[in-house]
């Protein structure tokens, strides 16, 4: 509850911090199925922008599980909870100064919509890493789409558990039909 709280400014903010690194302090939010490649591109968006010499900052839903939300799992208030963490942790970093690159799942439009309203709509870009569930499922790179339909692991988005499209991304990068490269460049124009 937020009670009995004040909110303390400093004296630096985030336009300082930007001057200082020379960037602006974005989220680009990378969303879709699981095997879609949002991992996958956002490692190498990450690559290309620190050669260009970009602080940046990769968040990963794999990762993040590791730590910050081990307590979590994926029910789906699990879920909506653990969006609204990494929402906030995205706006910390984005106020960081940091390109933060957040690949997550992010089923429900509203999680979505509250981690833009948490960053800041300006410094936020919504991307949509399209493939359709029977590509994802024939990837399959971790063997989960198996294990889900043997009914080994339980509310897996897609089969047993929802995956809301975006409704209104700033940028829909479909996996099926372009090259990681091409997947990249897209990515890159787009900031
Ligand atoms: S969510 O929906 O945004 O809270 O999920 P996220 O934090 O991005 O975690 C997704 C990764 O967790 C693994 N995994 C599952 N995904 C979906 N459903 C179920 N039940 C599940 N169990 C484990 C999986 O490796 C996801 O990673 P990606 O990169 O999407 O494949």
């Amino acid at each position: 509850m937020v009670e009995n709280i004040k909110w303390h400014s400093g004296e630096i903010n985030k336009v300082a911090r930007e001057q200082l690194l020379g960037q602006q302090g974005i989220v680009l939010w990378f969303t879709g199925l699981s095997g879609s490649g949002k991992s996958t591109i956002a490692v190498e968006v990450e690559k290309r922008l620190y050669r260009k010499g970009k602080a940046v900052y990769r968040l990963d839903g794999d990762n993040l599980r590791f730590g910050l939300n081990k307590d979590l799992g994926f029910t789906a208030p699990d879920r909506v909870e653990n969006i609204r963490r990494i929402g906030e942790v995205a706006a910390l970093f984005a106020d960081a100064g940091l390109i933060t690159l957040a690949s997550f799942i992010s089923p429900y439009q509203a999680g979505r919509e509250a981690a833009k309203k948490a960053v800041g709509s300006d410094n936020f870009k919504e991307i949509y890493i399209k493939a359709d569930l029977k590509t994802c499922a024939q990837r399959d790179p971790k063997g989960l789409y198996q294990k889900a339909k043997k009914g080994e692991i339980k509310n897996f988005t897609g089969l047993s558990a929802p995956y809301e499209e975006p409704e209104n991304p700033d940028l829909i990068v479909d996996t099926q039909k372009l090259s990681l490269e091409d997947s990249v460049d897209l990515v890159l124009d787009l900031i």
